[in-house]
């Protein structure tokens, strides 16, 4: 069965673009088929993985005669072409056959107006009924002509309407944080949004206007497969005193506010199911004291220069050749130690995501 993961928080800067191009390349070196989507409009990832320096390549994908991007996908239910909406033709990966970009577009942002509208599902919604099932209707028609298993979708920092609606249709979530004060508090806001976006969706899926829409709304109940802690200092091997600090705060405010949250609303997996993880985590040697469900999915420090090479080379930080590390000597084995870490990390990650999601119908 194909999965749409969106990987959500409304803070920037927690590192969701950067583990939806390095997550879904791992889940691609397993032998998994995968779409990332960029529904972000600064097109951060677009501009990562094709290498846009500047407007100019954006312009030319854009100029192209067919469906490229996820402002054309969307366009014929939004301005209400007589069309129907198509497959996106994405852009291969060089380097990873089995993973493509379905692009973002700056004017997706002009949609978000219009979907809001949409969302609010009152009276006037028969000249809007086709807008809410329409991006989960563009995502599996160009799943499906890929074959993918799986959708990793990249969503930008905000809790407007495109967002509630990309998370509502999902079928899994990963929250990435960042360790400070903004990702702990993000924890409350995100408990106190999630409530209202559920009851919203519960509300669509009854709408018979939605359900008898071109694209009907699609019958999603999202599950949380966990948190990913990016992007902290280590010193000996272990995050620094002020890290681990917000770390152990992120964690407390995952178990306290938003797991409680979740569970109200049918947003969790099966408890055995997050245990289940959580002990292949611990036999890989990854010991995490916490309750299975707030042990984040994985935790990853800093990768200094790591992260500027694999941006340069549009290859993920874990699988970068020694040429492209530039490197040699000591410095270039130290280099690759650390390349390799992140590679189990990732590794692990994927193989988890792999079994909350393969498992999730069978509990
Ligand atoms: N583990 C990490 N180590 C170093 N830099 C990172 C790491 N994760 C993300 N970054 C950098 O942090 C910035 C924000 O990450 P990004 O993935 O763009 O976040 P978001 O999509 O949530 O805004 C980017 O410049 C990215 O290159
Ligand atoms: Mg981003």
């Amino acid at each position: 069965m194909r999965k749409q993961i969106a990987l959500f928080n409304h803070k920037g800067g927690v590192g969701k673009t950067t583990t939806t191009f390095n997550l879904g390349w791992m889940l691609a070196n397993k032998g998994k088929k995968v779409i990332i989507v960029d529904c972000d409009p600064q097109c951060n990832l677009t501009g990562m993985v094709l290498g846009f320096k500047d407007a100019e390549g954006f312009a030319s994908m854009y100029a192209s005669d067919s469906v490229t991007n996820i402002r054309d996908g969307l366009a014929p239910a939004f301005e209400s072409r007589p069309a129907l909406i198509q497959p996106v033709h994405c852009t291969p990966i060089n380097g990873q056959p089995n993973m493509h970009l379905l692009p973002g577009h700056m004017g997706v942002a002009e949609y978000e107006v219009t979907l809001g509208i949409a969302q609010e599902l009152s009276n006037s919604l028969v000249t809007l009924q086709n807008l809410p099932g329409a991006l989960h209707y563009l995502f599996s028609k160009t799943a499906e002509k890929y074959n993918a298993d799986f959708i990793l979708v990249d969503m930008s920092p905000s809790l407007g309407p495109i967002n509630q609606n990309l998370l509502m249709t999902s079928d899994y979530f990963i929250v990435p944080m960042f360790p400070d004060y903004f990702s702990a508090m993000a924890t409350e806001s995100l408990a106190s949004i999630l409530p209202k976006w559920a009851a919203w969706a519960k509300q669509g899926k009854k709408l018979s206007l939605l359900q008898e829409a071109i694209y009907p709304f699609p019958d999603k109940q999202p599950k949380f497969l966990g948190t990913i802690i990016q992007n902290y200092r280590v010193r000996e091997g272990v995050p620094s005193a002020a890290f681990q600090k917000w770390i152990d705060e992120i964690k407390r405010g995952v178990e306290k506010r938003l797991i409680p949250v979740l569970r109200e609303n049918d947003m969790l997996l099966p408890d055995e199911l997050y245990k289940k993880v959580s002990e292949i985590a611990q036999r890989q040697a990854m010991l995490f004291s916490d309750s299975a469900i707030s042990c984040p999915l994985f935790k990853v420090s800093d990768f200094n220069s790591l992260i500027a090479l694999s941006q340069k080379h549009k290859a993920p930080v874990f699988d970068l050749s020694d040429a492209q590390l530039e490197q040699v000597g000591v410095v270039l084995e130290i280099t690759k130690k650390s390349m390799q870490k992140f590679r189990a990390l990732y590794s692990d990650g994927a193989d988890r995501i792999i079994t909350l999601t393969e498992n999730a119908e069978s509990y």
